[in-house]
């Protein structure tokens, strides 16, 4: 008596639960209504999404000399615009994974523009890919709270 109750309703609830969940959490999302600062702010970075690959801590900070001695900073500021963008907005625009890596160690040794509005980046053509890598590493981890 009790377990055909059971097989008979156990099922229905269980539909009805994920249905209840399902529809809050498609309400839940998207509440929060930006200023318009914060959507200027959101446009400017337009963040790239993605999961962060963990970079060993020698790394950060064998690329924080690299960028120290390289001369980044005659045009860029850790957290705020100079002539190029500030390392924490490129940090927060692209999440640590290889593809955006070499992307920018690529750009990094070639130079560019366009990703920012600004004017242009000079080339590095004497730096090493695995130096434009490393020095990409610790610019893209100045967004995770370490
Ligand atoms: C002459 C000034 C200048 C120097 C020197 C310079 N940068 Fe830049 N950098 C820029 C500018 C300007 C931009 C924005 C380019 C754009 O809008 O695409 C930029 C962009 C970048 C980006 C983001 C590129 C993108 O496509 O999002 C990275 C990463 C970067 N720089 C790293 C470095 C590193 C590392 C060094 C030192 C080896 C360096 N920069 C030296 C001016 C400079």
């Amino acid at each position: 008596m009790v377990q055909a109750f059971l097989s008979r309703w156990v099922p229905l609830w269980l539909i009805f639960a994920s249905l209840i969940l399902v529809s809050c959490d498609s309400n839940g999302k998207e509440e929060h209504i930006l200023s318009e600062g914060e959507l200027r702010q959101k446009n400017y970075i337009r963040k790239i999404p993605g999961k962060d690959e963990q970079v060993p801590e020698a790394v950060l900070s064998k690329g924080e000399v690299l960028i120290a001695y390289a001369g980044c900073y005659d045009c860029h500021r850790i957290d705020k615009k100079s002539k190029g963008p500030a390392f924490t907005d490129i940090a927060k625009r692209y999440p640590i994974q290889p593809a955006y890596r070499d992307l920018l160690a690529r750009k990094i040794i070639s130079g560019g523009f366009g990703s920012w509005g600004s004017p242009v980046m000079v080339a590095h053509p004497n730096l090493s890919m695995e130096d434009a890598q490393t020095m990409v590493y610790y610019i893209l981890s100045l967004d995770t709270p370490s």
